[in-house]
């Protein structure tokens, strides 16, 4: 479904993605681990278009920072130049790190807004969905997002994400700051969102709590490829499983 090959994202003369390829196939749930400043975030903006598009932002502006160069294909289609929109209607769509919500809008109004490019029906269908997955939503419904909890916060991130009607989510780090309780909820979302037919890229720093649910898994550091494979293969890597299982 994607293929991401030999992809390189400078920042100025900092490299963040170093020569990177990865794979994620139609129906799998696909893990990409890495500590503080691995590169995740700038690998899940790239591929959902947004580092494309503060590129040419800063380059209207007569900016030369950022560069980008590789490849990458979403159902057979060149979408490395791809406007983040365009990506969004094929079926890309990212949840991005630390919930981003719209703080002054209520918990619904946030899930119509991530169904924007959708008819009405869909949009009241998708909410409906979002209530199921999560049905403490349904009772916040009226409350504006910036209140709730930074669990009920991610909650409405990823419905938002879903009213989209992704072909392929990204989720960037959806446990961040989560409790142990509010981990597992979103590890079972994740789960009934695959089962659903969704595909799923997500990116955490500890594979231990996603890895009852991952198919394959990458494990970057300083932007390079380390090592990627099963989650069995990853947990009998020694350096692997100390670094990024805790154990
Ligand atoms: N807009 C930017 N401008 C300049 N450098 C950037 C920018 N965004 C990221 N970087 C740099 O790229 C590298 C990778 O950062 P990135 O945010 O992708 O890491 P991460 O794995 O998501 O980290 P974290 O776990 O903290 O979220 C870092 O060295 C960071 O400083
Ligand atoms: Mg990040």
């Amino acid at each position: 479904m994607l293929e991401v090959k030999n992809l390189m994202v400078f920042f100025e003369n900092a490299l963040a993605v170093n020569d990177l390829s990865l794979e994620v196939k139609k129906g799998e749930i696909v893990g990409v681990f890495g500590s503080n400043s691995a590169g995740k975030t700038t690998l899940m903006n790239t591929i959902a278009g947004l580092t494309q598009h503060m590129m040419h932002r800063e380059q209207r502006k007569g900016g030369q920072r950022i560069t980008i160069s590789g490849e990458m294909l979403f159902e057979g289609e060149d979408i490395l130049r791809a406007k983040p929109s365009r990506r969004v209607a094929k079926g890309i769509v990212l949840c991005r790190e630390r919930h981003p919500v719209f703080k002054d809008c209520s918990v619904e109004e946030n899930l119509r807004l991530g169904g924007y490019l959708r008819k009405e029906s869909e949009i009241r269908e998708r909410i409906r969905y979002a209530y199921d997955l999560f049905p403490p939503l349904e009772r916040l419904k009226g409350k504006k997002a910036g209140m709730l909890s930074g669990g009920e916060q991610e909650m409405v991130a990823i419905g938002m994400a879903l009213a989209a009607r992704p072909k392929l989510l990204i989720m960037d780090e959806p446990l961040l700051g989560l409790s142990p309780a509010m981990q597992s909820e979103v590890v079972r979302a994740v789960r009934e969102i695959s089962r659903d037919g969704v595909t799923i890229l997500l990116a955490e720093q500890y594979a231990r709590p996603v890895m009852p649910v991952i198919d394959r898994g990458y494990v970057i550091e300083n932007g390079t490829l380390i090592v990627s494979g099963t989650g069995k293969e990853l947990l009998d890597n020694p350096e692997v499983r100390s670094a990024y299982f805790g154990v």
